[in-house]
């Protein structure tokens, strides 16, 4: 883990848009913005790229304290109502004004504003994601310094009035979101971050800033902007088909550019293939052209391909496009990686509904993964380095795909980067989400620009393996969600224009070798075919599923459905002491932030009847919690929800797993689960498995089992206890071993019978079968008493080769013999550098009795994580190692700040029982 960020820093020094000349006016830079009230009467320091909450905090502004303490989200909302001015006065050496093109761009403008130079009015903004460019030759003075200024609107303000002209025709709904959200009406009306106006998992910071970067950029040539590459496999001729689209900024409109493109791709400084092609460019009217497909082969023995993780190699070559203006030195270059790779969405016929998967090179890849939301509600706060640290995460839980949600930001470039070497799969939602949506030419024009220009950007990453037009809005129409049915057909019109005739028209220009699915989730090509809004979206039988249940038997596989992919799923917890810690007043101060039904957790639950909700789950599946003081039922709670949510995710993701190959009456064939969310925006409660930070929950060291390459499911079906190996090559990388299936009682620690499979191959087929109630009756055992643990292990050295599985026939409520365990720390060992970190410290436990959800947490809060957590623990001994992200060398204090709980001390019946 540690090494792995260590690595960061040495990443790949690309060149990504290259210019004759560019002055980068950030902050880092040495440039000193200003940020103020157009009054004046608050001035501060600006901070570029950078937004205006983060400038008022750190100029001491804000009397509260931190953002994201109590409630300030509410307390520091006046700022996103008042329109702010950023400036900059800044001098240009004498030599760029010998550029034949000198422009001022604006990488992300968040978002409304009228931007001035010197005095001259350049242009208006009105979309987050999308890079203005203006052209300043005339403006710019290079003898005396120049004044920047751009005037932000209040966006909350914005997004009203705009609301307010378009009712007088037809409101685009919703008017409002639930006030649970405690958040800003509107955000539909606003090309900004749709988050930011506050979500059921987040709060609303509606800030305005230039949130990338600024950079004045001066050329005499044809530039190199983005580039395309969409590939073919010949099969028949061993050789990739590469087709290539160069984008390029121009000097000038419609004067002729002839000049020489050179692609080379090469692996380690060995050439593996070059390319050239003479061109004669001529810029529109925005200075802007691009080639025509360029093509070379390559053959196939030259290439290793790029697979997701788990699948093969995340090979990347060097990749560098010169351009060679005849008559202009020097030339322009642009350095990057390119991944070869072909992705094909299969929706073949079935005998009921169809098929829903991804063929990369052309194998069928079973998604594993998670929803990524943005990873902090200001964007100038997510740093390069705590993106690598998800997505390393994501890949230490094995998986190989996470989906961007049509709620946040198209994310920054080294997300992309990231996930191209890690082999992480990415959906691609539009940033659209559980709206309706404008579709007046003025929105329209905006969306075209957006969705062009992200395109562009983002396609060349291998990563990428579908775009979606947006979230939940296909069924959101269809099924009334925001009361559009006395109007459906306005609407439905509105929602073609926006989806169909616009995004999905540029998509496939723009990116015609990569699939489109217009919603998430859909019925894929059966929506289209049902005019785009299908009759019922959900359809299991066809397409993607979003499912959501908080008041069924979520520990029953039974209770779910069985889709052809399920892109989104989840259950809620409470966010750790650690992170809540941050948020709240100290334990023991007055008032109830450490309460359960405390005003903080209650303005921080955005999710309407959430914290009732999570109360009849854990209720009804670990039971309730003990009597105690109000704080404790807090801390207990966390630990409750947290668990439950773990348990209740696994029992659903291990489902769709074994689904892939399992048919129910025509339905199954499941090829992708991806549970809502990966990480958190703040400190509250929410679906994600890592905290704000970058903390575990206890669903994230679960995930790391229940998305392992090669995992014994034990499951019962009509009866029967059965497992199921899941191997996602088939057998194909399977180490030969013994599979053990223990039958334990909750009240002793050595098994009652051990059974012993000798040859499993693998296959996903079922190894082992018995009829589940007989077989415990026969041993003196009942689902009430007893579970079942697997466990597959090299038989000569009885080492594991798959991570260890359960089944607890019952949920907690029913069991009767549960005891409160002696779970021990028997050794803390020194600090060591093992294969895994650079400050290790292993522990060892021991216990009596069988534990269940095993918790190893420190009262302090220590950077790091434990190698297994949250486990159940069915052997009298167990050692875990403690991987610390801060150097330590003493591992004293660690263990002085050891902490173990286990399920039967903190739920009620134990204490009736054992009195
Ligand atoms: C300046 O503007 C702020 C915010 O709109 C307002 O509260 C304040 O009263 C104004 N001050 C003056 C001196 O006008
Ligand atoms: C837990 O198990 C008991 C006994 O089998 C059952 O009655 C109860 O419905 C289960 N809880 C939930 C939430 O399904
Ligand atoms: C798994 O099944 C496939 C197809 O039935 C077969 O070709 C392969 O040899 C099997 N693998 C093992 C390890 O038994």
């Amino acid at each position: 883990m540690i090494r792995l960020i260590l690595l960061a820093f040495i990443l790949s020094l690309c060149i990504n848009y290259s210019v004759g000349y560019e002055i980068d006016l950030s902050t880092a830079n040495g440039y000193q913005w200003e940020a103020a009230l157009p009054n004046k009467s608050i001035q501060v320091p600006g901070r570029v790229p950078g937004s205006i909450y983060t400038d008022l905090d750190e100029a001491n502004i804000f009397t509260g304290g931190a953002l994201l303490f109590r409630f300030n989200d509410l307390d520091y909302r006046w700022v996103s109502y008042e329109d702010w001015d950023y400036s900059l006065t800044f001098q240009v050496p004498a030599e760029v004004s010998s550029y034949s093109a000198i422009d001022l761009v604006f990488y992300g403008v968040d978002t409304v504003a009228d931007i001035e130079l010197n005095g001259s009015p350049l242009g208006a903004t009105n979309n987050m994601f999308i890079r203005y460019k203006y052209n300043i030759k005339e403006i710019l003075k290079t003898d005396v310094p120049n004044e920047l200024l751009i005037k932000f609107k209040s966006p909350v303000k914005y997004a009203r009035d705009r609301y307010d002209e378009q009712a007088v025709d037809y409101p685009v709904l919703p008017t409002c979101l639930d006030p649970a959200y405690q958040g800003e009406c509107h955000a539909n009306h606003i090309r900004k971050m749709q988050s930011s106006f506050s979500w059921d998992w987040g709060p609303a910071f509606p800030t305005v800033g230039l949130w990338q970067q600024v950079k004045l950029e001066a050329y005499n040539s044809v530039s190199i902007r983005d580039w395309w590459v969409g590939f073919e496999r010949d099969e028949i001729q061993q050789l990739w088909k590469v087709n290539m689209k160069i984008h390029c900024e121009t000097p000038d409109s419609g004067i002729d550019h002839a000049g020489t493109f050179t692609v080379t791709i090469s692996d380690q400084e060995q050439v593996v293939q070059t390319f050239e092609k003479a061109t004669v460019l001529n810029g529109d009217d925005n200075r802007q052209v691009s080639t025509s497909v360029l093509t070379f082969d390559v053959p196939f023995s030259q290439i290793t391909p790029w697979m997701p993780n788990g699948w093969g190699q995340q090979k990347l070559y060097d990749l560098k496009i010169e351009y060679q203006e005849n008559g202009v030195t020097p030339s322009v270059i642009l350095e990057e990686k390119i991944g070869f790779r072909t992705v094909e969405l299969v929706e073949d016929d079935l005998q009921i509904g169809r098929t829903y998967y991804f063929r990369v090179n052309g194998e069928p890849v079973f998604l594993k993964g998670s929803n990524w939301i943005p990873s902090a509600v200001l964007p100038e706060l997510i740093t390069d380095q705590y993106l690598r640290e998800l997505l390393t995460a994501s890949k230490d839980a094995h998986m190989n795909a996470m989906r961007i949600w049509g709620g946040g930001i198209y994310e920054f470039t080294e997300f992309y980067r990231i996930a191209d070497e890690l082999g992480i799969l990415i959906w691609h939602d539009m940033m659209y989400a559980c709206s309706m949506y404008p579709a007046d030419e003025q929105f329209l024009e905006t969306v075209s620009i957006e969705i062009r220009q992200q395109v562009r950007r983002l396609s060349r990453h291998p990563s990428v393996l579908i775009w979606a037009g947006n979230n939940e809005n296909e069924v959101a129409l269809r099924q009334n969600w925001y009361g559009t049915a006395s109007n459906f057909d306005t609407y439905k019109a509105d929602y073609i224009k926006l989806y169909v005739d616009t995004i999905k028209r540029i998509v496939n220009e723009e990116d015609p070798a990569r699939p489109f699915t217009v919603s998430s989730p859909s019925n894929g090509k059966k929506s289209e075919e049902e005019g785009y809004v299908s009759s019922n979206p959900g359809n299991p039988e066809y397409g993607d599923v979003h499912y959501y249940n908080y008041f069924g038997d979520m520990w029953n596989w039974e209770t779910y459905p069985k889709p052809r992919m399920a892109t989104e799923y989840g259950f809620q917890a409470l966010p750790s002491v650690h992170a809540w810690t941050t948020a709240a007043n100290p334990i023991g101060e007055p008032g109830d932030d450490w309460h359960y039904d405390g005003q903080l957790l209650d303005t921080r639950q955005h999710h309407p009847g959430g914290n009732d909700e999570l109360v009849l789950q854990v209720e009804g599946q670990l039971g309730k919690a003990r009597e105690t003081t109000p704080v404790q039922r807090f801390l207990d709670m966390i630990y409750l929800t947290q668990m439950h949510q773990a348990e209740a995710i696994k029992i659903e993701s291990e489902h769709y797993r074994r689904l892939q190959y399992l048919d129910f009456d025509g339905l199954g064939h499941c090829m992708g689960s991806l549970y809502w969310q990966l990480q958190d925006i703040w400190q509250g409660p929410s679906w994600a498995s890592i905290e704000y930070g970058g903390r575990w929950k206890p669903l994230h060291h679960f995930a790391t089992k229940f998305f392992a390459p090669l995992s014994f499911m034990l499951w019962v079906r009509d009866g029967n206890v059965a497992v199921y190996p899941h191997d996602y090559r088939n057998g194909a990388d399977m180490l030969p071993g013994v599979l053990l299936i223990k039958l334990q009682s909750w009240s002793k620690i050595n098994p009652i019978v051990t059974e012993r499979i000798p040859n499993v191959n693998g296959n996903s087929t079922i190894e082992w079968q018995k009829p589940l109630d007989s077989w415990l009756s026969d041993n003196g055992c009942s689902r009430q008493t007893c579970f079942l643990t697997a466990t597959y292990q090299d038989p000569e050295t009885g080492l594991p080769l798959a991570p260890d599985s359960y089944l607890y026939p019952s949920n907690f409520t029913a069991v009767t013999n549960l005891a409160i365990a002696n779970v021990q720390v028997t050794n803390v060992g020194q600090v060591y550098e093992s294969s895994q970190c650079l400050w290790t410290i292993d522990v060892e436990l021991s216990t009596d009795m069988p534990a269940a959800f095993v918790w190893l947490d420190t009262i302090t809060d220590r950077k790091g994580r434990f190698s297994d957590n949250a486990f159940l623990m069915s052997t009298p001994t167990k050692t875990v190692s403690f991987w610390s992200s801060d150097p330590i060398t003493d591992s004293t204090p660690f263990r002085d700040d050891l902490q173990v709980t286990h399920l039967a001390q903190i739920i009620r019946y134990n204490e009736i029982q054992s009195s």
